[in-house]
């Protein structure tokens, strides 16, 4: 066989500043209990900026995986949320962090970073590089209206990614589904220089539908049924979303991994802050199946199962 990849490094980062619930009574016609029924976040970070967060989290990954930073050929960074528009935020994150070769920043809004590791994994299997350093980060409260309540007390920042390397005895992704509609394009935007804006129900019906859709396209393709799968990381946007998809796919809330209560919806940051979350707490052994689902604006869709083999 070619070459596969394996993930070998992990590492996340979230802003200081946490911001709870009762903030935003007072302020908005909401309330704690409201936002917790509703949408299971409980609290959430605001603060730094995506190139800041991704350079936290890249260097976290790329020790864990024991290498240096010279040794990573290439770096995909999934944002929604560039600190500017020109250059990519990934040619800072990788001056600041001295990654080698080559770096650009990815676009499929929450659905990116499962994009990005699809993307990464290819690059190694076709023989380009051989470490691949996958980021997703956001910085959502920057781009967040925060007198609409409707999408004020859900969106949020934090980062996280992994380090791939190529592997020529073994191929830990094992089935993958990358979508797209954009004929949703209204129920979820935002202009240049505006404000998100979300038709909450909207999203809410299509999102359990394709995540669903998208991790049995990945799983089938993997060859694998959702009894194999020991963790599922899915997109962190509502616990409702997340409840009714597993619940779908037959993969009882145990074996799911729920940062959103400390985090909320941190679109790119959110996989993988769930995954590194779940990796500390012991949640994860070599040979676990992990399914990944994501879904966000446009609206994409993405899907990944990966044989977990620590390193
Ligand atoms: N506090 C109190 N009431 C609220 C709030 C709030 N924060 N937000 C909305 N409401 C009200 C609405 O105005 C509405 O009132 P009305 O009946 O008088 O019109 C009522 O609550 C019900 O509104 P719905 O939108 O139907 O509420 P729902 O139960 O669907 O929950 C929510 C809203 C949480 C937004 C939900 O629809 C959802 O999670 N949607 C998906 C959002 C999502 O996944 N976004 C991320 C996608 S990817 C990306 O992030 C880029």
């Amino acid at each position: 066989m070619g070459f596969g990849a394996r993930i070998t490094g992990w590492g996340s980062a979230v802003p200081d500043t946490v911001v709870t619930n009762a903030e935003f009574e007072g302020r908005l016609a909401t309330s704690d209990e409201w936002i917790t029924e509703r949408t299971g976040i409980k609290e959430r970070r605001w603060g730094g900026t995506t190139s800041s967060l991704s350079i936290e989290a890249g260097n976290a990954a790329i020790k864990r995986a024991g290498l240096s930073a010279a040794d990573i050929d290439l770096l995909i960074l999934s944002t929604t949320t560039p600190d500017q528009a020109v250059p990519a935020t990934s040619a800072v994150v990788s001056h600041k962090i001295g990654t080698s070769g080559g770096a650009f920043d990815l676009n499929a809004a929450c659905a990116g970073y499962v994009y990005a590791m699809v993307v990464g994994r290819a690059m190694i299997g076709a023989g380009v590089n051989k470490k691949v350093l996958v980021l997703g980060a956001d910085t959502l409260s920057r781009i967040t209206d925060m007198d609409d309540r409707g999408t004020a007390i859900l969106f949020a920042d934090g980062a996280g990614g992994v380090v791939l390397e190529a592997t020529e005895d073994q191929d830990d992704f094992l089935g993958w589904d990358l979508g797209v509609d954009g004929s949703a394009q209204p129920i979820l935007y935002a202009d240049h220089g505006s404000y998100l804006r979300m038709e909450g129900r909207e999203v809410y019906k299509k999102a359990v539908r394709v995540m669903v859709e998208s991790a049995e396209i990945a799983m089938h393709r993997a060859g694998v049924t959702s009894d194999d799968i020991a963790l599922c990381v899915p997109h962190q946007a509502n616990i409702r979303i997340i409840e009714a998809a597993c619940n779908r796919l037959s993969i009882p809330m145990e074996r799911a991994s729920v940062v959103l209560d400390r985090f909320g919806n941190t679109s790119s940051g959110s996989i993988p802050l769930a995954l590194v979350d779940a990796e500390e707490r012991n949640r994860l052994n070599p040979g676990d199946l992990v399914l990944f689902s994501g879904f966000g604006a446009g609206m994409t869709w993405a899907s990944a199962v990966v044989r977990w083999s620590g390193n």
